[in-house]
Parts: C-alpha cells; sequence; structure tokens
C-alpha cells in the first residue's frame, strides 16, 4: 500500500523501527472483531496531529496520564512518528486502569523492555498502529471531504486463551474507549475554531516534533498549505495536484 504519487511503502517507512516492531509479529496477527467506521466531522489533518500531539496528552487525557505519569514521549523520523509511554507501578484510581495494570499478563514473545509499554506509530500521511503488549489496533484516517474524515479502525492479536489477556483486551477497549471520547470531543473543538473568522495561523511548540515535521511534509508537497487564508476555489484543481493531495 502506497500513495499513488509513489510515496515510500509500508515497509520502507518503518523500517528505522524494524528491530521495535518484530517481536509483535505482525504476519502472525489475528483480526479481533471486525473493521469499525467511526465517521468524524472535521478534516482528516485534523485527525491525524491530533494523533501525534504530544502537549494535548496531560490535557486531554487524565486516563494516560495516570497509566504513563510524565512519561509520555514523541520522536519524527523521516516518515513516520513515534509516540511511546510506559505504564507506571502506581496503581490507577481509575478501576478499568487498575484492572489493567493488574491483570495484564507476562507476553512470552516481548523482551522485558516491552512488557508494560504502549506504542504508538503513525506513518505519513494517514496510517497508524497502536502497539500494545495485549494487541495491535490497526487505523487509517480517510479523507471524505474537506469536513468529513471516515477513522477506518481494526484490533489485531496473537491467540492467547489467558483469561487475565481476555480481560486485559477488554480493559484496554474500555480506557481507549474513553481516549477516543476525549479526542472526537477536542478535534470538534479545533475544527470549529478554524471555521471560525477569528481563526489565524498559531505557532508550533518546538517540542512538538511530530507537527512540525508533518507540516513540513505537507507544505513541500502543497505550498498553498503556507497561506493564512484559504485559497480561491479550485485552487486544488491545478495540474498535478490530485497526486498529491
Ligand atoms: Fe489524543
Amino acid at each position: 500500500m502506497r500513495l499513488e504519487n509513489g510515496g515510500p511503502s509500508v515497509a520502507e517507512m518503518m523500517a528505522p523501527y524494524d528491530h521495535e516492531v518484530a517481536p509483535y509479529r505482525f504476519e502472525d496477527l489475528q483480526a479481533l472483531g471486525r473493521v469499525v467506521m467511526r465517521p468524524r466531522a472535521v478534516n482528516w489533518k485534523n485527525v491525524a496531529d491530533n494523533y501525534s500531539d504530544g502537549l494535548h496528552i496531560p490535557v486531554a487525557h487524565p486516563g494516560l496520564t495516570r497509566l504513563f505519569g510524565r512519561g509520555y514521549a514523541i520522536e519524527a523520523n523521516d516518515h513516520v512518528d513515534k509516540m511511546w509511554g510506559g505504564l507506571i507501578e502506581r496503581e490507577s484510581v481509575n478501576l478499568s486502569e487498575r484492572l489493567y495494570q493488574r491483570l495484564l499478563p507476562p507476553v512470552a514473545h516481548l523482551p522485558p523492555e516491552r512488557q508494560r509499554l504502549w506504542t504508538y506509530f503513525k506513518l505519513w500521511p494517514n496510517v497508524a498502529f497502536d502497539i500494545y503488549p495485549d494487541q495491535v489496533d490497526f487505523m487509517q484516517f480517510l479523507p471524505v471531504s474537506p469536513t468529513q474524515t471516515l477513522i477506518r479502525e481494526i484490533a489485531y492479536v496473537l491467540p492467547d486463551d489467558r483469561r487475565e489477556m481476555k480481560a486485559a483486551r477488554y480493559l484496554n477497549w474500555r480506557i481507549n474507549r474513553q481516549v477516543n471520547r476525549e479526542d472526537t470531543a477536542l478535534i470538534a473543538r479545533v475544527q470549529q475554531g478554524m471555521a471560525s473568522s477569528s481563526y489565524t495561523v498559531g505557532p508550533l511548540g518546538t517540542s512538538e516534533v511530530c507537527l512540525r515535521s508533518f507540516a513540513r511534509k505537507l507544505r513541500a508537497l502543497i505550498p498553498e498549505a503556507r497561506l493564512h487564508h484559504p485559497p480561491a476555489p479550485g485552487w486544488s484543481r491545478r495540474p498535478g495536484i490530485h497526486a498529491h493531495a
């Protein structure tokens, strides 16, 4: 799978992280449930930026903050953003989070440093993997219109009949369903702000290496992305732009 203009393949993009992903045995994963389509009334770049934004974690996600403490980190590679956090020892006050901390069992195929680690990879421009010890969620942000996006999502697992693992997978879903609600509310507000007449382009914090990397690539492909006001209707029909946009 790649962009129609011949961008890098998934394998090429992920090459710098092959060694990190290898233990999760992607080729042996099996779908858990079906593909879920989540419509969102926002531009797809709003969803993509939200996924890689580091500063919104302590502000928008109290659950993740309880699970990771201050240990959430982000980095940007050429075509991949990586975000990660390790579960802290202190038990969460939230029941689902606390039970997940307690019940998540050892996973034989993972090295010690990945037993309690959540890692997120976002591939240029709209594909993501949420990699947990208990499962791997695959996600795409599919543009439908300038103000509509479909989030296409499905979870994959390795066969594991242990009751603790089944419980951990259920609790993971509970925890991340709440995270999803928080992000949905946040991106709706961002989209509202973009639609208002007082909206202006703001600076990105220097710590937001993933957002800066995304914006840099987008501006190189679509110079209009630098404009502080929308270009005239029809701008995207100029020759060549369809291959990128
Ligand atoms: Fe988020």
